[in-house]
């Protein structure tokens, strides 16, 4: 945790699934010691977990919400969220299938008073423009820094975000039936990843497939 810190002083991302979402439940361990890093803020994401917030509200921690939905956004906000990023479907990663263009404004005009930042497929200055427009306060970006200097995941990988068309992305369906039991049976959203020569035939055949043969073709 302590090496971690020096890499991210500020927010502390903690990601712990819940065991609504997903078969994994949340490591007692790993909250606490989050809790006693006292972190200026704590960033969470698949599922809106009340405990959790009050806990690091107890322990003056502020609390960013990551939701990509209506119903998930009144649950951060009824439970004390004090950041709302707004993530939309164009995310890598996990997140709904309503557009980021659509989901900031809604979002920004239930939070009222608590700020909203815009996420998914925001990748420069004028994603940033654009989000603030509508009301965000700022923005989460995550897919464009896969291809940083500083990622340690092989270049090959940073290559091909470099070089893929917007087009060249899908919305994993079905995902659950292949990805690791951590993010089975449902998690809240889809995630959006580059097609693949693994995933694509994958994809047609994902009724049959499971987690001990995950692809058929
Ligand atoms: C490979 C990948 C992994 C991610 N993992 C997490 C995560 O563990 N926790 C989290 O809050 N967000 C995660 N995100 C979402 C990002 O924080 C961010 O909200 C999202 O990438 C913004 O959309 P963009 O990819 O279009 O920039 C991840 C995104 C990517 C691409």
């Amino acid at each position: 945790m302590t090496g971690l810190r020096k890499h991210v002083p500020w927010p502390l991302a903690a990601v712990l699934p819940r065991a609504r979402w997903a078969a994994r439940a949340l490591d007692e361990d790993a909250f606490q010691a989050t809790i006693g890093e006292r972190p200026a803020g704590i960033s969470f994401r698949l599922a809106v977990p009340p405990d959790l917030i009050a806990r690091a509200h107890d322990a003056g921690i502020l609390w960013i919400q990551q939701v990509s939905s209506r119903g998930q956004a009144d649950g951060a906000l009824r439970a004390g969220a004090d950041v709302i990023v707004a993530q939309g479907g164009e995310a890598g990663g996990h997140g709904g299938d309503v557009g980021t263009m659509v989901t900031v404004p809604d979002l920004v005009d239930m939070a009222g008073e608590v700020p909203v930042l815009a996420a998914g497929g925001i990748a420069d200055g004028r994603g940033l423009a654009a989000a603030l427009t509508p009301g965000a306060q700022g923005v989460q970006m995550g897919s464009l820094f896969l291809a940083s200097e500083e990622m340690s995941v092989s270049q090959a990988w940073k290559s091909r975000i470099v070089e893929s068309a917007a087009s060249d992305a899908v919305k994993a369906v079905g995902r659950e039936r292949i990805l690791p039991p951590f993010n089975r049976p449902v998690s809240a959203g889809v995630p959006r990843c580059l097609r693949t020569p693994w995933w694509t035939p994958c994809a047609s055949t994902l009724d049959r497939c499971t987690p001990q043969r995950p692809c058929l073709a």
